[in-house]
């Protein structure tokens, strides 16, 4: 019988997903042998606390404080990164390259910011980078496009990739509940960060963004070019009006074609509640991909936590193990280091409908002045839902409206004109609304 061979790991961080992948590692190794046709050793477990590694039953021996050893070692071919940020976690990611060592990580934060200088890296060296984990935890969206839909032109990709915002949302809509009162909920259950900044101001989407709209336009997409805006000034009585003209609230990360350039976005989106998304609930992940010869697709699952994302870091360990990941980085003309920058949509030309909430006098004329403006600006009415005071006895009435499609930069003009009418009583507060995006035709 012909031995097994063997693929030497390195893994770099030992906290949530280092834990989970390294139990799995050892647990499942046989189960992982029987599978791959390979024996997946973790030789080196790189950290400077060792409790965890400890309590999962990590052999002391394998413990270190520092790469080095695991990059001297000509049996470890693969260093896997789970440390997070993008100070030492690039000069880990950087140093294994060069040590001619593959690379697999979760790190969503590094690629999006220094991806193609990765990418260029890992191919001077003759190794590969994976890096299923990064986006959507277990959920193998990144294998999708690089596997499963290699044969489209992707025309869109919408997706929910933050379980936090998705939980909180779920929550205020279900509950009527505020948006303080839900993060702190969730703050003590242990679903949110107890910073939880880069989740609900949209800033983990858009590295995620960044990352999987490089794979499905083959464009490299600059952090920078995309427009983000989190969940932080959602109120409950939007979501409420919504739920009347049956719509779901979702902060949604998007990137879809317009003629020869891109729409990149991450913000709060009302879909119709029939819409696949809408179903997608608490800490759940899911991304729709539009091709152009499949049409429409949806990928579900669970995009936090250490087994879900284990999950994905494993399944990229066995792909790189078997020559997988590096044949795909050498023949594959999707990444970032080898493609053209993406030419991205201005904000004002993204083209959206909208609910708007204006805070108007409840007098004759104010909804002739409003219309009147919306319609200067080229922004036709599809409906309007006119409330009693939300407090018995204002003045003031919520007036809500939602348009047809229009430009951004027109709604934006519009809004400035209808926040200035002395009607108008608060500024007013909008919603994008994101439609089915249209099946290609065949
Ligand atoms: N904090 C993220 C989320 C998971 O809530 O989905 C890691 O990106």
């Amino acid at each position: 019988m012909t031995e097994t061979p063997t693929v030497g790991v390195a893994l770099v961080g030992c906290g949530t997903v280092g834990s989970a992948v390294a139990r799995g590692l050892l647990s499942d190794r046989d189960l992982l042998r029987g599978r791959s046709g390979l024996d997946l050793e973790l030789r080196h477990l790189v950290d400077k606390d060792f409790s965890r590694a400890r309590q999962i039953g990590v052999d002391k021996a394998i413990c270190r404080k520092t790469l080095d050893e695991a990059l001297g070692d000509a049996d470890t071919q693969i260093v896997v990164e789970l440390v997070g940020g993008d100070t030492f976690a690039k000069q880990c990611v950087e140093h294994s390259l060069r040590a001619g060592k593959s690379v697999v990580t979760a790190n969503k934060a590094l690629l999006a910011k220094h991806g193609a200088e990765l990418f260029a890296l890992a191919r001077a060296n003759g190794v590969c980078i994976a890096f299923e984990g990064s986006c959507l935890g277990g959920v193998p969206v990144i294998g999708s496009l690089l596997n499963g839909l290699i044969a489209n032109n992707v025309e869109a990709l919408v997706g929910i990739v933050n379980g936090t915002c998705n939980y909180i949302l779920t929550n205020m809509s279900r509950h009527g509940a505020d948006y303080r009162a839900v993060l702190r909920e969730a703050q003590q259950t242990g679903l949110a960060e107890m910073d939880p900044t880069l989740d609900v101001s949209g800033g983990d989407s858009a590295h995620k963004l960044a990352i999987l709209a490089a794979l499905a336009f083959g464009r490299r997409v600059d952090l920078e070019t995309i427009t983000v805006e989190g969940i932080e000034s959602l109120q409950v009585e939007d979501i409420r009006f919504g739920d009347e003209l049956g719509y779901v609230v979702k902060l949604l990360a998007i990137a879809s074609r317009q003629g020869e350039a891109i729409s990149l976005r991450v913000h709060p989106a009302f879909i119709r509640r029939d819409h696949p998304l809408a179903r997608v609930d608490g800490p759940f992940n899911a991304v729709c991909i539009y091709g152009h010869v499949v049409g429409h697709t949806m990928t579900y699952g669970r995009g936090a936590g250490g087994p879900a994302t284990a999950s994905a870091v494993v399944a990229d360990i066995v792909d790189v193990a078997l020559g997988n990941a590096q044949r795909r980085f050498e023949h594959l003309g999707v990444w970032p280091d080898l493609c053209e920058p993406a030419k991205v949509v201005p904000n004002d030309d993204i083209r959206s409908r909208y609910y708007l909430h204006v805070t108007c006098a409840d007098s004759p004329d104010v909804l002739a002045q409003i219309a009147h403006v919306l319609g200067a600006h080229d922004i036709g009415i599809a409906s309007v839902l006119q409330h009693e005071p939300l407090t018995p006895g204002s003045q003031a009435v919520p007036l809500v409206i939602t348009t047809y499609e229009a430009a951004e930069g027109n709604l934006t003009g519009a809004l400035k004109e209808i926040d200035a009418l002395p009607v108008t009583k608060r500024r007013t507060f909008f919603i994008r609304i994101v439609d089915e995006h249209p099946e290609p035709q065949f």
